[in-house]
């Protein structure tokens, strides 16, 4: 909680917790945990991307290894947990195996991915891809607002954009990878049980939607006469909260993000930029909806003389949590004493990345009424510890 509390303090603003990837705080955060990594007795490296890798030798120098992470970039004005916690977990976890002198026969890889929220670049996962090995070259092009290339993050935090793709971890070198992370929803705390059992990570699409309408003067051009950007994404927007809203459709919409390009109290608004974030745990609904969202969304354009840019970001499948993992887990649960409660993720997670080479396991951590992306997030010291219990039983007793 310390750590937690200390990692907390370093933020690009002084009343926020915001550590957007590659920025002087997030650089800073990342010499803190390589420092804690280091003092532990792990053996550090930081790649490329930024992770920053704490390994504790098996027994066995052969043996594959079993990859414990989380992120720590955060979304803006951030809650402390969303991700150190999981990593910091993870460090407490090695350094009681470190002080105790236990000896595994595999490796044990502590990770702190770099970005995972995708704030920056609006594509999420950018550690754990370089981790996976499935970071795509196109990626180094891409741009932030400020019209900085990632390739030129990368160079400013000293790594090198063309030596990304020799820091992954080799699909046969991959026993497994284990996260733990706060809920992010209510199904804990509701039911006060301190852990849970995470059996699939939702998938997500990222769309960029640009509308394009004419700028006017707000005085003169008339109701009826105008071909304004920023109604007809409003309108959008509203049907969007109606059809997610739908239950039968099995999907959560979100508009996060809405720029209006040069904007003006008194100019009618000629270019809206807005984000979409679709997710659902069901493969088929997620691209069924995605269809029918742009569907009305080209309808709203033809309505109101608006032409309208869809641009997909990114697009990730649901993941299922391995089940020979998973049911390790679910013994460690009920060894350590609490009852076993099944969570499907809405949120995205790293294992989303890491499950094209790795069967993946997680833990969720209660949280304060399930609330995240926010300052109030909060958890619980005695949460905290039972988790610990349970992954020290879990990765004690790991078999492949
Ligand atoms: C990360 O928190 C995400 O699910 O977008
Ligand atoms: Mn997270
Ligand atoms: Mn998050």
């Amino acid at each position: 909680m310390t750590r937690i509390n200390e990692l907390a303090s370093i933020s690009e603003e002084k009343s926020s917790i915001t550590r957007i990837f590659g920025t002087a705080a997030f650089r800073e955060s990342s010499r803190k945990v390589l420092e804690w990594m280091n003092e532990a007795g792990l053996k550090t490296s930081i790649d490329n991307i930024g992770n920053i890798k704490g390994m504790l030798p098996g027994s066995d120098p052969q043996a594959k290894t079993l990859v414990i992470a989380s992120h720590i970039d955060t979304v803006r004005n951030a809650g402390k947990f969303d991700g150190p916690l999981g990593v910091l977990m993870g460090l407490d976890l090695l350094e009681e195996i470190i002080k105790t002198k236990k000896q595994f026969p595999f490796h044990i890889l502590l990770v702190a991915f770099s970005d995972e929220e995708g704030v920056r670049f609006h594509t999420t996962y950018l550690g754990s891809k370089v981790l996976a090995g499935s970071f795509e070259k196109d990626l180094l092009n891409k741009k932030d607002d400020q019209k900085i290339s990632l390739q030129q993050v990368i160079t400013e935090m000293g790594g090198n954009g063309e030596k990304i793709f020799a820091d992954c971890l080799p699909p046969d070198q991959w026993l497994g990878y284990f996260e733990i992370h706060i809920e992010q929803g209510p199904v804990l705390y509701e039911n006060d049980i301190p852990v849970a059992l995470v059996t699939s990570i939702a998938g997500q699409i990222r769309v960029e939607l640009k509308f394009r309408g004419i700028a006017g003067h707000a005085g003169t051009v008339p109701m009826n006469m105008r071909q304004d950007a920023l109604c007809a994404a409003a309108d959008f927007i509203l049907e969007l909260e109606k059809f997610a809203g739908s239950n039968s459709n099995n999907v959560v919409a979100t508009v996060g993000k809405l720029h209006i390009t040069h904007a003006a109290s008194n100019t009618i608004p000629a270019e809206v930029v807005c984000s979409l974030d679709l997710r659902s745990a069901d493969e088929n609904s997620l691209s069924y909806s995605s269809e029918q969202i742009q569907l009305f969304c080209e309808s709203i354009g033809r309505k109101r003389d608006i032409n309208i840019e869809w641009k997909l970001i990114q697009q990730t499948k649901p993941v299922i949590c391995d089940d020979n993992m998973s049911e390790q887990l679910e013994h460690s649960i009920r060894n350590a004493g609490y009852p076993v409660l099944k969570l499907v993720s809405g949120a995205g997670h790293d294992g989303v990345a890491v499950s094209v080479v790795s069967p993946v396991a997680m833990l969720f951590v209660k949280c304060y009424k399930g609330i995240s992306h926010n300052p109030l997030e909060n958890v619980e010291l005695k949460d905290i510890a039972a988790a610990i219990k349970v992954s020290d039983n879990f990765i004690a007793g790991f078999k492949e």
